[in-house]
């Protein structure tokens, strides 16, 4: 196997060393693999002038799967548009044709206190949310700012081709088959002819899979049954721009998006897996970052890329302990546990396996 490492930026690199060290504790258990590092986001702008080099594409492609970090940081937030660390992450999921984002949202029992939300409504909380990653108003054209009667407008194309909403719809109804059979369809119908397509595609598909029941629902009703009554979902499908969103907000319920891993997967299951969560600028460095969402990244990637179940139900069920054992990073601390930091947090998952 041999995986493409992208630590990026912020806690990308302090969280990235632990995914490595319990993917090396793994070695020989079924396995081996070779891992070579590149940069991308902030740090490969500063050392090249881009966030996404050629080196690092050339890199990535001729990889079977890629583990990201995080991208992104204040002192990059002022470069022109092209150069922004953003930029990076963009490109390689466009590059690479990873369509197909999978953010589960499961919420560990030990941690049902982490939550904002009254423990029963989160109690036993397992979702998955297909997000459509290479399309829609985020690669949409024509884009830009221009000048127009004296003053500037800002404009973005929504957009989305029907075979692009029957790719991601496919991967949608496979997951929810393999799971509870019911798939959310999420889309703004009512307002935007772009996701009227979506509905209709989606309806289209659901010929083919009579053992999963298909529901829509509006973004912004969506929104508020996510906080209302989560555990009414099993698997969400929506586009680029509200999976951005709705995923964040699924983060929350299960008390932190410290915890949350994320898959990208192109036709073949080739992917990238990093964290659902981002750079963390404000304590990267401190040795106090959660590296359980890169770890738990590296699980997905044995799964999907790899179709190693085992050392990834390993590396879950080693997670499991280590929060049943009262290990917390300060983001989910809560009085009468034990607080670590992101190498100890490493260390309590290696134990544990
Ligand atoms: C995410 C992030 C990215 C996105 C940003 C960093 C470009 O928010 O992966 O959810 O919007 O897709
Ligand atoms: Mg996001």
């Amino acid at each position: 196997m041999k995986i493409c490492v992208l630590p990026g930026d912020g806690i990308g690199p302090e969280i990235m060393e632990q995914a490595l060290r319990v993917l090396d504790a793994l070695r020989g258990d079924g396995f081996s693999f070779e891992a070579e590092t590149a940069l991308i986001g902030g740090c490969a702008v500063d050392a090249t002038g881009t966030p996404y080099p050629e080196a690092t594409s050339k890199l990535a492609k001729s990889a079977d799967a890629i583990l990201l970090g995080a991208v992104g940081g204040p002192q990059w937030d002022n470069l022109p548009r092209e150069q922004r660390p953003e930029r990076g992450l963009l490109a390689i999921r466009k590059e690479l044709n990873l369509f197909a984002n999978l953010r589960p949202a499961i919420l560990y029992p030990e941690l049902a206190n982490a939550s904002t939300l009254k423990p029963e409504i989160v109690a036993g909380l397992d979702i998955l949310i297909v997000r459509e990653l290479t399309g829609d108003i985020y690669f949409g054209q024509p884009r830009g700012i221009r000048e127009e009667g004296g003053e500037r407008v800002g404009f973005n194309t929504m957009v989305y081709a029907e075979s692009e909403i029957r790719r991601i719809g496919k991967v949608a109804f496979e997951a929810a088959r393999k799971r509870g059979k019911r798939l959310c369809s999420v889309d703004k119908m009512n307002v935007l002819e772009c996701t009227q397509l979506w509905r209709d595609v989606m309806i289209e598909l659901s010929a083919d899979y009579p053992d999963v029941e298909l529901s829509h629902m509006l973004v912004d009703n969506a929104a508020m049954q996510l906080v209302r009554a989560p555990k009414q979902f099993d698997v969400m499908v929506t586009g680029n721009m509200f999976g951005d969103i709705l995923s964040d907000e699924a983060s929350m319920l299960t008390g932190s998006i410290g915890m949350l891993p994320s898959a990208s997967l192109d036709a073949n299951n080739k992917g990238l897996y990093e964290p659902s969560h981002g750079s963390a600028p404000d304590i990267a460095g401190k040795g106090v970052a959660n590296p359980l969402a890169t770890i738990l990244s590296a699980a997905m990637m044995l799964r999907y890329t790899f179709s190693l179940e085992a050392p990834a139900v390993r590396i879950e069920s080693a997670v499991k302990k280590v929060l049943a054992a009262g290990y917390r990073t300060g983001d989910i601390y809560e009085a009468g546990t034990h607080r670590v930091g992101t190498r100890e947090m490493g260390d309590a998952v290696i134990a544990a396996l």
